[in-house]
């Protein structure tokens, strides 16, 4: 198929995602009130270096708590999901997807991801560790594709969907509605999805998991504003904006900003922007949905929950989903599902 190149080893498939606009971009997040980018953007090389840090930090317990799930649930979670091609979404380094390779032994492994670099690394290693399954990397934007490229392993047969890491609550409840919708295009009817959900929590708990004592998360958003002034002729002076993160109980979920310590004007995109003291920019939200209100949304999208394991303080939970046969209706009622709802920070 078009654009598709071989690499030796695990195969590779660029399918060479667009560029985004991000000038346009941008310009609408600057435009709206209150300001609010798009979260991928803090994803650059180095923005994706201190994620991995925050995954490391002892308040941030989402990422090792799933791993450990996995890890003891591996086989029971193999045994619901049953046999297929295993399709993980913005697999990222794939980290978390060992335990089920071992316990599953899916017919292959797909790895979905839009960096090519993390992508060939990541479907290597795991090829090494993994002998047995066929591994698949196709670079991608995964929240765009709607089909898996044709190719003899991927054909015809069943496949089971795995969103860990509890991406979904970075996209608004819409957004996630839609997301999960398109999940189900790309996998069939016939399929399952395993995503993983953080749990709300205790105020306190979650507003530190956003605002480590180490600086991490601050660096993390921080650097939001270096990469504007690299690649978008900026001119932010990242000192002169205070990090905030807090739980914003109306929306059920962490909003991270920054907000400007003074009024200021900014340079970006080729346009002036002034601040107002006090004044944020959202860089973030992480909506947190309880077992009710998630299955809710996931019911809106046409999925139906068929289990649900979590760790003993019911922190994080890992939902297998199947989907609503067509002419079943919508599953659950939605009830419990949290309202869109922008809260300031409190002073
Ligand atoms: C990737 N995502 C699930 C993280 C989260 O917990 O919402 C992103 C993050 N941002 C700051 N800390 C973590």
């Amino acid at each position: 198929m078009d654009g598709r190149r071989t690499l030796a080893g695990p195969e590779l498939i660029d399918l060479h995602p667009p560029p985004a606009d991000m000038w346009r971009l941008v310009e609408e997040g600057m435009e709206r009130q209150p300001r609010q980018l798009p979260a991928w953007l803090l994803y650059d090389a180095e923005g994706s270096r201190l994620f991995e840090a925050i995954c490391e930090q002892p308040e941030y317990g989402l990422t090792r708590t799933e791993t450990a799930l996995l890890e003891q649930r591996g086989p029971e979670l193999a045994a619901a999901l049953g046999a297929g091609v295993l399709v993980e979404f913005g697999a990222g380094s794939a980290r978390k997807v060992g335990p089920l390779l071992e316990a599953l032994r899916p017919d292959a492994y797909v790895a979905l991801d839009i960096s090519a670099d993390h992508l060939r690394a990541a479907c290597r290693e795991l090829q090494e560790r993994h002998p047995q399954v066929p591994v698949i990397g196709i670079c991608c934007d995964y929240s765009e594709l709607t089909q898996l490229p044709v190719h003899p392993l991927l054909g015809r047969r069943r496949r089971l969907g795995f969103y860990p890491g509890s991406s979904i609550g970075n996209f608004s409840p819409d957004a996630a509605i839609a997301l999960l919708r398109q999940f189900q295009q790309l996998l069939g009817p016939d399929s399952r999805l395993l995503i993983g959900i953080d749990q709300p929590k205790q105020v306190a708990l979650l507003e530190a998991a956003y605002d480590d004592r180490a600086g991490c998360s601050s660096a993390f958003a921080r650097n939001l504003l270096t990469r504007l002034n690299r690649d978008l002729a900026g001119d932010f002076d990242p000192s002169a904006f205070a990090y905030r993160a807090w739980w914003d109980a109306g929306a059920s979920r962490i909003a991270m900003a920054l907000v400007s310590l003074q009024p200021q004007t900014v340079q970006l995109a080729g346009r002036t922007w002034p601040f107002a003291a006090g004044e944020m920019l959202i860089t973030e939200y992480s909506v947190k949905y309880s077992a009710a209100a998630f299955l809710a949304l996931a019911g809106e999208a046409g999925w139906r929950g068929l289990a649900r394991w979590s760790d003993p303080a019911d922190d994080l939970a890992l939902h297998l989903l199947e989907p609503i046969a067509s002419g079943e209706g919508p599953a659950a009622d939605t009830a419990g599902a949290p309202q869109a709802d922008s809260g300031r920070p409190p002073r």
